[in-house]
């Protein structure tokens, strides 16, 4: 069955005295409890940063993730990071087609499709960001925008590629804003995500694919979040950046 994740995404957050000390205490605090066997943690630092989280990591308390990768393969593409690079780091997943990206970098799905190959042909799992901003919601075209991000940046997969994907949905509007989605409009959402992936690749690939939810998600409002159905779990952005909060989040299930 599918795994509960909850992956932290620190942004462009913290130096690295500041990122030493929230590991520190991430790690002592996940010391302490015992997470069930299914639920995954991850951690996405800048880069500069990855390594350090790695080896605190550790391989057992938490995985490590990017925030970003390039559509290339390799060569001179100044400032760029490839996946090979990020395999040879032993990196495990990678956040992909953030609505940040989108809206002040101008990735497109053509551009996430790209980013989500060069990740599986390095073996690292994409974590595909999709969600709608608060006009096309006010429009209820929440849905068919959706719709077209998972087909247009996913739909190129087999079953077997896809089944190593991870889909966050985040709502652009509740992101960094304090503005959470409800549990009906994350679980409206996430289940309309699982019948195209159904539609697709039927129900037995589609009932492995986590589908995260993001979006100012905090320990108060996480196990409400988490207890629907289809959502598994949360892609957390600004309460991952306080230990407490993040565990918060991660015991939440
Ligand atoms: P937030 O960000 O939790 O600060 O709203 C979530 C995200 O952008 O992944």
């Amino acid at each position: 069955m599918r795994k509960h994740i909850v992956a932290g995404n620190w942004k462009m957050n913290l130096t690295f005295q500041e990122a030493d000390e929230l590991l520190d205490e991430l790690m002592s605090e996940l010391e302490k409890v015992e997470l069930p066997r299914d639920e995954q943690v991850i951690v996405c630092p800048p880069f500069p940063y990855i390594e350090m989280a790695s080896d605190y990591a550790n391989d057992s308390y938490f995985m490590v993730g990017a925030q970003n990768v390039s559509d290339k393969e390799e060569g001179a593409y100044t400032g760029e990071v490839s996946a090979k690079m990020l395999e040879s780091c032993e990196i495990d997943y990678c956040i992909v087609g953030h609505s940040e990206r989108r809206a002040y970098y101008h990735e497109t799905d053509a551009l996430v499709a790209a980013k989500v190959n060069q990740l599986l042909a390095h073996n690292l799992k994409p974590i595909v960001c999709v969600g709608e901003v608060l006009k096309e919601r006010e429009a209820n075209k929440q849905f068919d925008v959706v719709k077209t991000q998972v087909e247009q940046g996913l739909f190129h997969l087999n079953a077997e590629q896809i089944q190593q994907v991870i889909i966050a949905y985040e709502p652009v509007w509740a992101i960094g804003t304090g503005k959470t989605a409800t549990a009906e409009q994350a679980q409206e959402m996430h289940a309309h995500i699982r019948r195209l992936l159904t539609d697709k690749y039927g129900k037995e690939v589609a009932d492995e694919i986590s589908i995260l939810y993001g979006g100012s998600c905090k320990p108060s409002n996480a196990k409400e979040l988490f207890a629907n159905p289809d959502v598994d779990g949360g892609l957390i952005g600004g309460a991952s950046l306080k230990a407490k909060d993040f565990m918060g989040i991660i015991t939440a299930f």
